[in-house]
């Protein structure tokens, strides 16, 4: 049959982790004993106290629908969240509540982008940015960064990639998938090269502030000339262990956030009152309340950064947030092990998969084509198994 579908949805990639973790369900389905390291979600059950608050709006009755932004209640939550963790002062219609960061960065894409218009995308970046940005009809310009620079963009990188159809830079820190953590000091080199370029605006996806093994997290809307030009974007997914509650949400210029408020309210409007009214306990919250997932989070780290540096030809960065390893393996490219032959991060990835039973994501999917991803969000014993098999299927 003829394919009647838009180019907008032929030219969409397929979500890459999404695909692996369907092949590797496949897999399982036919019996096979595959250890799962290609998503990204906690593998803790969300805190009680969360949960608590839902089954009471549900008691309470809340069933209908919400305002397109999400609940004054939760929007006023938000604004307490980031001055007490970021310093940053929003007013109410400076936020918008979606289902997810993931519509909260689709949102911004949909409002901000003109056809033709470039998105700066230091490499590697979330597996989903090129392709929200391409749904806008907008281009993304990857930055190749180095593993030696901790995969961070420098600011003679960032001065090369403007043109004059520059419109944004996205970009998540911690980092989805390096575990990089821009520091203050490295942001405001950014930031000086923005000064030079007052057309662009800034995407600061801040989904993993929590999980941080250093400290320090900062927001490049800190910066007093960044505060207009940035959108902070944030949610409880990752943190919280919320990913299946679908909340995110942005702090921005008011005209920004009344866009994406417009934009929603045609699309789905506000996201589940269910999931808005628990997370507004969530956020109230002292963030010292889901310490011990991020202290696990680090113990794993720390497990897997030594398990990998015992496997010749894997070279990491020391992730200092998130929960993923980016090791670049490379150097098995143009070799044949057990009669596959390997000539890039995909290959690789696949490689893992049939011979040793370990789902991992291929860096191509994070404009990275000499790593790959491992998600570290696993119990200490199924790092230990995955990292044994992955070994002696190399060896
Ligand atoms: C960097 C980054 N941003 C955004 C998202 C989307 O999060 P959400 O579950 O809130 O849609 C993810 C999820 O993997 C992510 O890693």
């Amino acid at each position: 049959m003829m394919n009647q579908l838009s180019d907008r949805i032929n030219n969409l990639a397929t979500s890459a982790t999404l695909a692996m973790a369907a092949k590797a369900r496949e897999l399982r389905a036919e019996g096979k004993d595959i250890i799962g390291l290609s998503l990204g979600e906690p593998d803790f059950n969300t805190p009680d106290f969360i949960k608590e608050a839902a089954i009471e709006a549900i008691n309470q009755n809340y069933n209908s629908y919400t305002p397109v932004d999400g609940y004054v209640e939760l929007k006023e939550a938000i604004i307490t969240k980031f001055k007490r963790d970021n310093n940053l002062n929003y007013s109410l219609p400076q936020i918008v509540v979606s289902t997810g960061a993931k519509q909260a960065l689709a949102n911004v894409a949909a409002v901000m982008i003109n056809p033709g218009d470039e998105v700066i995308l230091p490499c590697p970046y979330w597996v989903s940015y090129s392709d929200i940005v391409k749904l806008s009809d907008g281009v993304p310009v990857e930055v190749q960064t180095s593993i030696d620079n901790d995969f961070k963009m420098t600011a003679e990188q960032l001065e090369a990639a403007i043109t004059p159809k520059t419109k944004m830079i996205w970009y998540s820190s911690p980092c989805n998938p390096s575990g990089s953590v821009y520091s203050k000091e490295e942001l405001r080199t950014l930031a000086d090269v923005l000064k030079k370029h007052p057309h662009i605006y800034v995407v600061s996806d801040e989904i993993y502030e929590h999980i941080n093994f250093k400290g320090g997290h900062f927001s490049m809307a800190e910066f007093d000339d960044m505060y207009d030009r940035t959108v902070t974007v944030n949610g409880v997914s990752k943190a919280f262990a919320m990913t299946g509650w679908r909340i995110g949400y942005i702090g921005a210029p008011d005209w920004i956030a009344r866009a994406c408020n417009k934009m929603q309210g045609q699309i789905t409007s506000g996201a589940n009152c269910i999931a808005q009214r628990a997370v507004i306990t969530a956020l109230e919250a002292d963030p010292s309340r889901i310490k011990y997932m991020v202290d696990e989070f680090k113990e794993r780290r720390k497990l897997i950064l030594d398990l990998l540096s015992e496997i010749e030809g894997f070279k990491t960065n020391e992730p200092e947030g998130a929960f993923y390893v980016f090791p670049n393996v490379s150097s098995y490219f143009g070799k044949t092990i057990k009669g596959k032959t390997i000539n890039n991060a995909s290959d690789f990835s696949l490689f893992l998969l049939e011979e040793a039973l370990v789902a991992t994501v291929t860096g191509e999917a994070f404009g990275n084509p000499d790593c790959i991803r491992i998600s570290y969000a696993a119990s200490q014993d199924n790092i230990k198994e995955a990292i044994k098999r992955i070994k002696s299927a190399l060896s």
